[in-house]
């Protein structure tokens, strides 16, 4: 290299610098974004399900749930402009919670990291693809979960979600086996 172009090419790998750091802030703030989404959701969802489950049992509490759920998912996409959606390996709501490619991939690898002893509660995973800021939340299985997802359930639980959801892939979980993920997304 000509030594006048040295000054060049610090300069160059400078602004590249700068512009590395500032792309990692940038995301940093939007996984905190999401993180708050996530929280909101599930904030949201699970007092209003353990509260029906209370009041009506868990039969009633499936039609409080696949009208609160999605109710509550487009609330945060107009709310935050995120593209926000829970998504299953085994889904039960056949139209909106089969993941893409992506979400597969990321589901496959939340059920090897909860194969290898890693809890659900804290496991996440942020990524940039094609031009968008992609995140999941992984959503591990509690006790209050087995009423509708376990592989044995009440008869009349049973009937509900069948008249709901015939295609429903969502049952035989154990305690603690990840049930399947918020993801989110947001154009960069
Ligand atoms: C009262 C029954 C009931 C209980 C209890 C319940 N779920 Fe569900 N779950 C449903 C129904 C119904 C749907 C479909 C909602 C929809 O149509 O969007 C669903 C959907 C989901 C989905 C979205 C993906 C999919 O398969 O459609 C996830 C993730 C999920 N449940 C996780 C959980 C977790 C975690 C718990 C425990 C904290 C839980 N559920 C407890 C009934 C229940």
């Amino acid at each position: 290299m000509k030594p006048k172009l040295i000054p060049i090419a610090m300069m160059l790998s400078i602004t590249m610098f700068q512009q590395a750091a500032v792309a990692e802030v940038d995301k940093a703030k939007l996984k905190q974004e999401a993180v708050g989404i996530v929280k909101q959701f599930g904030g949201t969802l699970k007092p209003a399900l353990k509260k029906a489950i209370q009041t009506g049992g868990p039969a009633h509490a499936v039609s409080v749930c696949s009208e609160t759920a999605p109710q509550i998912a487009q609330k945060l996409r107009n709310d935050t402009g995120w593209y926000v959606k829970r998504v299953s390996l085994k889904p039960r709501n056949s139209s909106s919670a089969i993941p893409d490619s992506w979400e597969q991939k990321v589901l496959q690898q939340f059920d090897q990291r909860q194969a290898k002893g890693e809890s659900a509660a804290k496991m996440a995973y942020a990524e940039v693809v094609d031009g968008k800021f992609r995140f999941m939340k992984a959503q591990g299985v509690e006790a209050v979960c087995l009423n509708c997802h376990a592989a044995n359930i009440a008869p009349e639980t049973e009937a509900a979600l069948k008249q709901n959801y015939p295609d429903d892939k969502a049952r035989g979980y154990t305690l603690g086996q990840i049930r399947g993920a918020f993801s989110l997304a947001k154009d960069l």
